[in-house]
């Protein structure tokens, strides 16, 4: 038997040693036990990271939504899979059961297929959280199709640059999505997009809002009607364990975001693994990430992971300041909520209001708290704690990203020791190395150096939608034969990993991945502007806000700077969307580089940061006189 849920420590350790010393057995155990498979593999793991190449359960054949959805038919027809709560509190939740999300699935996949939509071509979806979102993914899993997930807070020309880069068919959208108080034009967003993208020939469109929004002749059409035609059975395509099952967006540190691939097998097999024991969840308890499924965090933890056990996922469309800061709080009464996953920025936000929004709620039910995307600092780490928690629900502070698909560096509730802002250790499976800057791995304990893993893990993307090279260059050129995660961290004196941050031009804020370049090309289409710099500087939410150092023309016309301030974020909204607006924005003669042309950005981040002190020798610098006139003018 394999260990498919750990009890305590003591085993945890027993359980990861066998992961290191035998993965091939340790993997197949668990791939053979707690998956319906149409036909094993033939070889568990093949790897050679210099080319990258990764495959796992090479030769089997299965569909993941038959591990999602068919095989608990039997026993947990009724039971619910999705619990929707909608944007508004007054709007009654939806219980989807098993059965009726195998029906509302196969029908969505009969209308793709209708549209002709095969095993292998590209589906946009661009939804907001409502259970069509995560029905869609799994219909285009149905049959073989792969899902491109774009964050529906994205702007048109980020949509249209995810769409060609992948050659999407199809979108499905909706008309309209709730925010709090506001309602947003999402169809009006694809419209706009869809001007500058030739591959799309259909478009679906779910009415959410009831708005009064164009329909395109011949290539838009409601969803409902097509739905309510399409049988509620629909054979499930069988796929190889390889086969891709979906891309998703993150930025890098230049130009073009990187389409990630998964593949089916690995993916299915490390998302269920990592679900049941990062959260330990028992057969009746109701599960709440309050992620977007826009992100990996919702691919993983809302859809495939609790889908895979026959878990009851929550998914919920609103914020958590609406309609007012207890949202969050009334929703776990609510519902009851178990295990609740969600992102330091949220907490840190929810901390700074009136401590009645969550003592006036019943949080009894909770019995392990979860954190992503950043790291949790001290302050946030024991508000969750002690608040929320009431010191007797363990934290786990989950570490991972889009590229490894599921979490890698964790503690297991009620089996690791917590520490504050530390993710603890490993998940079965993963060997972490730190390194130096001359390639050395660090061996031992209270060191620090750049995050690496050393030996493959199922769910890791296999390569970048339409450039292997990028995926090479990115992840498996910094160091030899070891995956760079682009992170640093420390290792205190019992082997506990702590992230201390990215070390590369990626900024996250609010939890979101935002790559500079990205935004500084955006920047320099104002008509005013002729060079930028963008860093990122600590906020008390946000965790990082960013700042942009701003060179304007010399046309001797003068410009109002709050208004070029207000134009420049306009066109990042446009390009980008409004996360990756800037919060400060100064006007500089120049930019403080190297005598190769390389922006100083660590002296930018740190002037930013005011931490004016330790700036460093400049002297070397090609333009050292530029570093005084931006600490004078600092914001
Ligand atoms: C950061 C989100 C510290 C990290 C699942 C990583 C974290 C990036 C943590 C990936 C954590 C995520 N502690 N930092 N618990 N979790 N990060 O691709 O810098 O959106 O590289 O995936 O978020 O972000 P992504």
């Amino acid at each position: 038997m394999s260990n498919y849920s750990i009890k305590h420590l003591e085993e945890y350790y027993q359980v990861y040693r066998k992961s290191i010393r035998d993965p091939e057995n340790f993997w197949s155990e668990i791939a053979e036990e707690h998956f319906m498979w149409r036909k094993k593999w033939d070889n568990v793991l093949s790897w050679d990271f210099s080319k990258p190449e990764i495959k796992w359960f090479e030769g089997a054949k299965l569909n993941i939504t038959e591990n999602c959805i068919d095989r608990h038919l039997a026993t947990k027809g009724e039971k619910t899979a999705i619990l929707f709560e909608p944007n508004s509190p007054d709007e009654a939740a939806q219980h989807i059961t098993y059965r009726r999300l195998y029906e509302r699935v196969n029908q969505l996949a009969n209308v793709l297929k209708d549209h002709g939509i095969e095993k292998g071509d590209r589906v946009c979806i661009y939804l907001p959280m409502i259970p069509e979102l995560a029905i869609s993914l799994l219909a285009c899993a149905r049959i073989g199709a792969v899902h491109s997930v774009v964050f529906a807070g994205f702007s048109s020309n980020a949509l249209s640059t995810r769409i060609n880069d992948s050659d999407c068919k199809m979108v499905i959208t909706s008309d309209g999505s709730y925010r709090g108080a506001k309602t947003i034009d999402l169809k009006g967003i694809v419209d706009v997009a869809l001007d500058e993208c030739p591959s799309i020939k259909d478009v679906l469109v779910v009415n959410r809002i009831n708005s009064d929004i164009t329909m395109k002749e011949g290539r838009d059409k409601w969803l409902q009607p097509l739905l309510d035609a399409a049988s509620t059975e629909c054979a499930a395509e069988i796929m190889d364990a390889e086969d891709p099952l979906f891309i998703l967006y993150t930025s890098g540190s230049t130009g073009m975001p990187k389409g990630m691939v998964h593949t089916t097998a690995g993916y299915m097999v490390y998302t269920a693994y990592t679900f049941k024991n990062v959260f330990q969840y028992k057969e009746n308890d109701v599960y709440w990430c309050t992620a977007d499924i826009g992100w990996i965090t919702g691919h993983s933890y809302i859809v495939y992971g609790p889908l895979a056990n026959g878990a009851t996922t929550v998914m919920f469309e609103g914020v958590p300041s609406y309609p007012d800061f207890g949202r969050f709080w009334e929703v776990i009464a609510k519902h009851k909520i178990n295990q609740f996953y969600t992102a330091p920025t949220a907490i840190r936000a929810l901390a700074k209001q009136n401590i009645d929004f969550a003592e006036t709620h019943d949080l009894s039910s909770l019995k392990v708290l979860g954190s992503v995307g950043e790291p949790i600092n001290e302050e946030a780490w024991h508000w969750y704690n002690d608040v929320i928690g009431k010191k007797k629900s363990p934290i786990v502070d989950t570490w991972w990203q889009t590229e490894t698909g599921g979490i890698m560096i964790t503690p297991l509730p009620y089996v690791t020791p917590t520490k504050p802002t530390y993710a603890t250790l490993p998940f079965p499976g993963i060997q972490p190395a730190l390194m130096d800057e001359n390639g050395e791995e660090i061996k031992g304990n209270q060191v620090d150096g750049r995050l690496c893993i050393k030996f493959p893990w199922p769910s890791m993307a296999r390569t970048i939608w339409g450039n292997h090279q990028r995926y090479k260059e990115t992840y498996f050129t910094a160091f030899k034969d070891k995956y760079f995660t682009g992170d640093g961290a420390l290792r205190d004196e019992v082997g506990y990993y702590r992230i201390t941050g990215r070390v590369d031009d990626v900024i996250i804020v609010s939890g979101h991945n935002l790559g500079t370049a990205p935004i500084e090309d955006a920047i320099n289409e104002h008509p005013a502007v002729s060079e930028s710099a963008v860093v990122g500087f600590p906020h008390d939410i946000k965790g990082n806000a960013l700042y942009g150092y701003v060179i304007l023309k010399e046309t001797g016309e003068s410009r109002i700077h709050d208004n070029v301030r207000k134009e420049i974020n306009q066109i990042i909204t446009e390009h980008i969307g409004p996360i990756a607006k800037l919060d400060k924005i100064q006007f500089t003669i120049g930019l403080p580089k190297t005598r190769s042309g390389k922006i100083m950005r660590r002296i930018l981040r740190k002037i930013a940061s005011r931490d004016m002190n330790n700036l460093g020798d400049t002297s070397t610098l090609l333009n050292p006189e530029v570093v005084q006139e931006i600490k004078d003018n600092v914001l």
